[in-house]
């Protein structure tokens, strides 16, 4: 059967991250996308300019009404920017219980923007990391939700996702696209077991939407793999797929969106 998925995010207009990414990124994977708004922004591959709001009272009705109709089933939380959003979304989680929740917990855009005000924090740790299948913060995110220094090593990384877990989540992906050096780690753990994954670093500019793109690939391929380390492992090696085919692209003078269909479109 193929599954159905819903990115529930802001809105990128470049394509680059946010549900459009997201949509793209379910579609390569063999899911069907669906897409639930909780923020416009304005926003290039250089900057984000603008954040407008859903109100919660619509973005609630957004959610409702598509599990009233679909069977959803997994789910990808993006940016949510704000913690009345946070809580509208945990509340609907709870009423609705989809098989999967991936959980990204966006802070800021590749650019250095801002994407979630500073009191939604702790929103987010209490209301949306106990509901999560998989969380995936990178390293700025992780030592934000925990109050810590920012991971630097393999070691720290895999201290912060044990610490992260006391917070409720299945699983805890910290991802190491911010660590120096040219040789990338992301640490998978399940309160048992940790997996690391490690792969050379890409040189390119071309990163914007990696985050978004990692977290939809995940909820795309958990209905379709046996285990959570599989869906993560296979959602990595797209990923890095879709970096690596990133420069036959030409949008934009920043950070360049991902080429999310490398497989369809390969020459
Ligand atoms: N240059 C690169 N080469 C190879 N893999 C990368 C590169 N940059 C990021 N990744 C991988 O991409 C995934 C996303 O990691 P990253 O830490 O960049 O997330 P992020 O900071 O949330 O991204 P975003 O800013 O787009 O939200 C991880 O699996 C990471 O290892
Ligand atoms: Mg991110």
């Amino acid at each position: 059967m193929i599954p159905n998925v819903v990115s529930i995010a802001g809105v990128d207009p470049c394509g680059g991250a946010g549900v459009l990414a997201d949509v793209k990124t379910f579609s390569a994977l063999g899911a069907y996308g669906c897409g639930v708004v909780a923020a416009l922004t304005a926003q290039n591959t250089r900057a984000v300019t603008g954040i407008h709001e859903v109100p919660p009272e619509f973005l609630r009705l957004q959610i409702d009404t598509l599990f009233d109709d679909v069977a959803i089933d997994a789910v990808k939380i993006g940016m949510l920017a704000s913690a009345p959003l946070i809580r509208t979304v945990a509340d609907a989680l709870r009423r609705h219980r989809p098989r999967f929740v991936v959980l990204d917990p966006v802070m800021v855009a590749k650019s250095g923007d801002r994407l979630l005000r500073a009191d939604a924090v702790e929103a987010l740790r209490l209301e949306l990391l106990p509901l999560a299948t998989v969380v995936t913060p990178n390293l700025p995110e992780a030592a934000d939700l925990l109050g810590t220094p920012v991971a630097d090593s393999p070691e720290a990384m895999r201290a912060a996702a044990r610490a992260l877990r006391e917070h409720g989540p299945a699983n805890v992906l910290v991802k190491g696209g911010h660590l120096p050096g040219d040789r990338l780690v992301d640490v998978l753990f399940d309160g048992e077991r940790f997996v690391e994954l490690a792969a050379a670093r890409i040189v390119t500019k071309n990163t914007h939407g990696t985050g978004c793109t990692l977290s939809s690939a995940i909820a795309a391929l958990l209905p379709q793999r046996h285990s959570v380390a599989a869906a993560v492992r296979d959602a990595r090696a797209y990923v890095l797929e879709a970096i690596r085919a990133a420069d036959r692209l030409h949008v934009g003078g920043g950070h360049g969106p991902l080429n999310h269909f490398h497989q369809a479109w390969a020459a």
